[in-house]
């Protein structure tokens, strides 16, 4: 049986169990924790939306991200032969590599204009930067950002970044080019030295950036926000996205940690490793809540601004802040890191088909991959200028007023994803061999049990309605 080698069939690996864990954080870690999170949660009135979001990591992200981890120990190739071998093994039909296929595909659309959300941060990271340089040379480094600029004036940065197509290629571009860099260098010498000494000072500035917004701002006001249930806000819709945000947070459905998994040496134990990923991650989504609300509330400004949230709120807010100039800058530090540790996991997935399955060196594949990505993500910002008025898949009632960047994350987040963790669960709930998940896992058997139930039932169930309303919103 495959299973027992330790060398993968590309012969790449983590170093260590440690390597894999933290590159597995970083991958999970991204702007669908430090962006994404605090605008739904304040779009959806903060504690319901919050309670139920935690449920479904625990009862459905878990249970996924364990059998995504499994097809890629098992398999120990690329995503779609990983299910391959997997299938092979259980004397199923082949034809599930078809998810395989879903993800990959879906991790090349959704690096695409990750990249450019990416970019919005990397500006940002640059004006507090020159702010920060100016209040050095003017000699009071602690003062606010920004300083002296209206409301008005803070919003239209991001208007006027908006409105400038060779602004946001640059950035676009930089980022780009610095993930496909770190994916070109392969498992071991380049993602995991990325995630070895990112996710470190990643978790250092989201702790000091959180001890300075409890003591400057208010942070009781924020965890009542938080954590405060009002049962009459938890509306159908809310907890579709609830969902919907769980699956991405983690990861899932795109064949990101089937990928990251099949680097796995022998050895390591997949269950504990699971749990420790998905309450990191679930961490890191209630601190940055805990983070940016205080600061947020503190100059009465309203949580449930939207998507500009970190883009145009925080950065006012930041101006009436002590040393918010500094705070600011390490602040898109911190969103940065954060993104670029997914967005090398987003890329690594089609990178890793072509080494697998088309035979390509990984250079060549991660060029071809990330050029393509690249591609796509010029169409994405320019929607935002010169082709705002393109909608491309008007025909589709749900997607009729929907600009190109949205109309690929809707199209990704809402269609792909899902369908893929739906595919991911009945396959390993119902068709993989017992034998092989029972060893591969190295399970007790209550938690076997436990798992084998909410992947079979709960998860199919949950996620297909996921899908179904995601597409249907009339239904609700
Ligand atoms: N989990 C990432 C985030 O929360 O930002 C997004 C993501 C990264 C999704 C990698 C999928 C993936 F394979």
């Amino acid at each position: 049986a495959t299973s027992t080698t330790t060398e993968t069939t590309t012969g790449e690996g983590w170093s260590s169990r440690s390597a894999f864990v933290l590159a597995a954080i970083g991958a999970a870690v991204g702007l669908g924790n430090l962006w994404r999170f605090p605008t739904l949660a304040g779009e959806s009135g903060g504690g319901a939306f919050v309670i139920f979001y935690i449920g479904c990591v625990f009862l459905l992200g878990l249970p996924l991200l364990l059998a995504e981890i499994f097809i890629g120990r098992a398999g120990q190739t690329d995503a779609i032969g990983s299910i391959r071998r997997v299938a092979e093994e259980s004397n199923v039909s082949k034809g599930w590599v078809s998810f395989g296929a879903i993800g990959a595909l879906a991790a090349f659309l959704i690096v695409s204009f990750y990249s450019v959300v990416a970019g919005w941060v990397l500006y940002y990271a640059g004006v507090f930067a020159a702010d920060f340089g100016s209040a050095v040379a003017a000699g009071d480094p602690f003062r606010g950002a920004l300083e002296g600029q209206s409301q008005d004036e803070i919003a239209n940065r991001l208007t006027n970044l908006f409105a400038s197509p060779s602004l946001l290629l640059g950035m676009h571009f930089a980022f780009m080019g610095g993930t496909l860099f770190i994916v070109a260098r392969g498992v071991s010498g380049g993602i995991e030295k990325a995630a070895t000494w990112l996710m470190p000072a990643f978790f250092v500035l989201l702790i000091g950036i959180t001890i300075y917004g409890a003591v400057v701002g208010d942070v009781s006001e924020a965890a009542a926000f938080l954590f405060t249930p009002d049962w009459s806000r938890l509306t159908p819709e809310v907890m579709n996205s609830a969902l919907g945000q769980a699956l991405f947070s983690l990861s899932l459905g795109v064949a990101g940690i089937i990928t990251y998994g099949s680097y796995i040496r022998e050895g390591t134990p997949l269950g504990s490793t699971a749990v420790t990923i998905a309450i990191a991650d679930t961490a890191v989504a209630l601190i940055a809540g805990l983070m940016i609300f205080p600061i947020v509330f503190a100059v009465g400004l309203d949580p449930a601004a939207g998507p500009t949230l970190v883009f145009q709120t925080l950065p006012f807010a930041f101006e009436a802040m002590p040393a918010g100039s500094l705070i600011g800058l390490l602040f898109f530090i911190l969103v940065l890191v954060a993104a670029i540790t997914s967005s090398i996991s987003l890329l690594e997935v089609p990178t890793a088909y072509g080494i697998g399955e088309l035979g390509w060196s990984r250079t060549t594949s991660a060029l071809v991959f990330g050029g393509g990505a690249f591609l796509i993500g010029i169409a994405c910002l320019l929607g935002y200028n010169v082709w705002s008025d393109v909608r491309p898949l008007s025909f589709w009632p749900i997607f009729a007023d929907t600009d190109i960047l949205d109309t690929v994350d809707g199209f990704t987040g809402k269609i792909m994803l899902p369908l893929g963790a739906l595919l991911t669960s009945i396959f390993i709930g119902w068709k993989a061999d017992r034998r092989l998940l029972e060893t591969t896992t190295q399970l007790s058997a209550p938690a076997f049990a436990l798992w084998r139930f909410l992947l079979a039932w709960l998860c199919p169930l949950a996620v297909a309605i996921i899908l179904v309303t995601g597409l249907f919103p009339s239904l609700l």
